[in-house]
């Protein structure tokens, strides 16, 4: 069992690192750039007839977003869930929990509790798929039921791991404790990876296992690896260095579980709502920010919340200009992609038939 002080102090170094340290990818980026989406110069539609809600995960968002799992277990990260989940609840937008494995495994409540803040928005718990093969779901039930949570997102994150000294190294078993949780918990099961990607792959085991609902955590934003790589002793620090950049981009992620029967939320370097409508574009029912609203939140709430607006502004414009109403319409646009992306992409992928010449 690990010492709670431990699990203490490395949440605070991994708040720290996320917040002001060099956690980005180096090389790699999420190939939003990769991504354009054919300008409609007689869109016909008003701005007010833009319609942003969506379906996640049971409930309904007013607009497309989520803030992704970030955090709890501390102090400073109760006065940030509080932030978080507040201008969540304002705007009518998801709120994600980050690991609750403290308060799964020593009790440790501080930062868990959103509902008095949040009272109607959707909140997501999270568990790491190691630690909920040790559990029962009856568990898992009243570690959602403590904070309030609709949902559970289990993260999958074994490069993470293999770059934390102290991480776990033996992966066997993940998919049986998919499977079992899905069947088992009765609430809307998500699974996430951290920021290397859900590959096609990956999503049509998830998807035999029951899951419909899957983050694609993908890589171009939050490195782990290199959040990881900046904790680990000198002599351990070149493995991480190594992989910092490893992982599947995340446009790349979304297209490749185009298709599946599966509501994908795209989260990974998101920087921008015109990277939300990309990401939406080729498919994604939703879309997460972590860090960059971490760090706007740094700078004060109000940041925060203008942080939020632009998002969300800049979303409704490209949907104007693409001429679609709604989310389903976006899901229907025509798509122009770079070779760089089109060679992540399978034949297999539904993204294909849509795209431009
Ligand atoms: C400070 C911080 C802590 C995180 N902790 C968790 C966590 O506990 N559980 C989890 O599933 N993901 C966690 N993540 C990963 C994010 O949910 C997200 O997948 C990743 O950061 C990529 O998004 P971004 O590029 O917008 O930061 C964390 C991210 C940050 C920045």
């Amino acid at each position: 069992m690990p010492d709670p002080h431990d699990i203490a102090s490395r949440k605070a170094d991994h708040l720290a690192l996320a917040t002001s340290g060099d956690v980005g990818f180096v090389h790699k980026t999420a190939l939003w750039e990769h991504v354009e989406l054919p300008h409609d110069a007689l869109p016909e539609l008003s701005v007010a007839d833009v319609d942003l809600q969506v379906e996640w995960l049971g409930k309904t968002l007013r607009a497309p977003f989520v803030i992704a799992a970030m955090t709890g277990g501390t102090a400073k990260a109760e006065a940030i869930n509080r932030d978080l989940a507040a201008a969540a609840e304002a705007h009518g937008i998801g709120f994600c929990f980050g690991s609750q494995r403290p308060l799964l495994s020593r009790g440790i409540e501080t930062g868990y509790r959103v509902r008095e803040v949040a009272p109607t928005a959707l909140v997501v718990g999270n568990i790491g798929v190691v630690q909920a093969g040790a559990v029962s779901a009856a568990r898992l039930r009243d570690l959602l039921a403590f904070s309030g949570a609709d949902a559970l997102a289990i993260h999958l994150n074994p490069g993470q791991e293999m770059a934390q000294p102290e991480g776990d190294r033996d992966f066997r078993g993940g998919l049986a404790t998919i499977r079992r949780v899905v069947a088992e918990l009765g609430v809307p099961v998500l699974v996430k990876e951290t920021g290397c990607g859900i590959s096609r792959s990956v999503g049509e085991r998830l998807v035999a296992a029951g899951v419909r609902w899957i983050d694609t955590g993908g890589a171009g934003g939050t490195s782990w690896v290199a959040v990881e790589m900046h904790r680990a002793h000198p002599e351990e620090r070149a493995l991480a260095a190594r992989f910092r950049d490893w992982g599947i981009p995340t446009a790349a992620s979304v297209a490749g579980l185009a298709g599946l029967e599966v509501s994908v939320c795209a989260t990974g370097g998101v920087a921008s709502g015109l990277d939300a409508a990309k990401a939406l574009a080729m498919g994604a029912s939703c879309v997460g920010v972590a860090r960059p609203l971490l760090q706007a939140r740094e700078r004060g709430v109000d940041a925060l919340d203008r942080a939020i607006v632009a998002l969300i502004a800049e979303l409704r414009t490209a949907m104007v200009l693409t001429g679609c109403a709604n989310v389903a319409a976006l899901h229907a646009a025509p798509l122009v992609l770079g070779e760089p992306l089109l060679r992540w992409i399978p034949r297999s992928s539904a993204v294909r038939g849509r795209v431009v010449g």
